[in-house]
């Protein structure tokens, strides 16, 4: 059984008070995780404060990138042994933002995604739209496959810990959300990709999520569809009352 998991992106967002506030706020107020994992993806510089306020609570603390190596010289990385070592659940890996503004290749991403399995964490692996309907049978396709490179090497026993999320660019920040019909094609078509290089039953474990302006407006109607296990939202996760008002999308 896949447990439903939303998540926030902060992005490159708040101050360390704000997020301090911010966890201080929703930690009371979480769904059990057995029914909804919920975690939230901050600044390196404040995860270590967030994992010791959310301590006790179901809140997950995940980091927005790291790079492949635990250690050595590559000044400016974020290291995963240390985002291990801090505390952090899970890793959002090649989110659209760094494919676009810091050239992120599915090979680095790759390398990234089996270096925090290794180091016990998740990956989230962010895929852009690179899929398009065939005409014909109304099915999607890859145009170029994001996420056969990314998982490159990735040991079937490993995948019921990877989650991949489906981020079409034109939805990120626009306040257009894909529709739940757009949605649920392209989450269906990472699985059935999953499938194909795994088998139907590692295919089922794996939790894919939607991100693209969710808000608590559609995000019950995502999370409604079949193959959507869960959403990663941007602006809409940067105040608790409206984080909090996604966790209740069944009220
Ligand atoms: O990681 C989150 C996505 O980029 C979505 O961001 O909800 O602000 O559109 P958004």
């Amino acid at each position: 059984m896949r447990i439903p998991f939303i998540a926030g992106n902060w992005k490159m967002n708040l101050t360390l008070s704000e997020a301090e506030s911010f966890v201080k706020v929703v930690r009371n107020h979480l769904p059990v995780s057995e029914t909804l994992e919920t975690a939230i993806a901050a600044s390196p510089l404040f995860l270590p404060s967030m994992v010791k306020l959310s301590k006790g609570s179901p809140l997950k603390i995940a980091a927005q990138n790291c790079f492949y190596k635990d250690a050595g010289a590559y000044t400016g990385e974020v290291s995963p042994l240390s985002l291990k070592d801090v505390g952090v659940s899970y890793v959002i890996l090649g989110h659209s933002e760094r494919r676009r503004y810091f050239h992120e290749s599915n090979k680095m991403i790759n390398l990234k995604a089996l270096s925090v399995l290794k180091n016990g964490m998740s990956p989230i692996i962010g895929c852009d739209e690179k899929m398009s309907k065939i005409k014909s049978n109304n099915h999607m396709k890859w145009l170029d496959n994001p996420v056969s490179e990314a998982l490159r090497n990735v040991k079937a026993e490993d995948m019921s810990r990877v989650m991949i999320a489906y981020e079409p660019s034109w939805a990120i920040g626009t306040g257009r959300a894909a529709t739940k019909e757009e949605a649920e094609d392209g989450c269906y078509l990472i699985r059935t990709t999953i499938s194909e290089l795994y088998s139907p039953k590692v295919a089922d474990q794996v939790r894919i999520l939607y991100g693209g302006s969710v808000s608590h407006k559609n995000v019950a109607d995502l999370m409604a569809c079949p193959n959507i296990d869960g959403v990663l939202a941007g602006k809409a996760s940067l105040n608790p009352d409206n984080f909090l008002k996604l966790l209740n999308y069944k009220k």
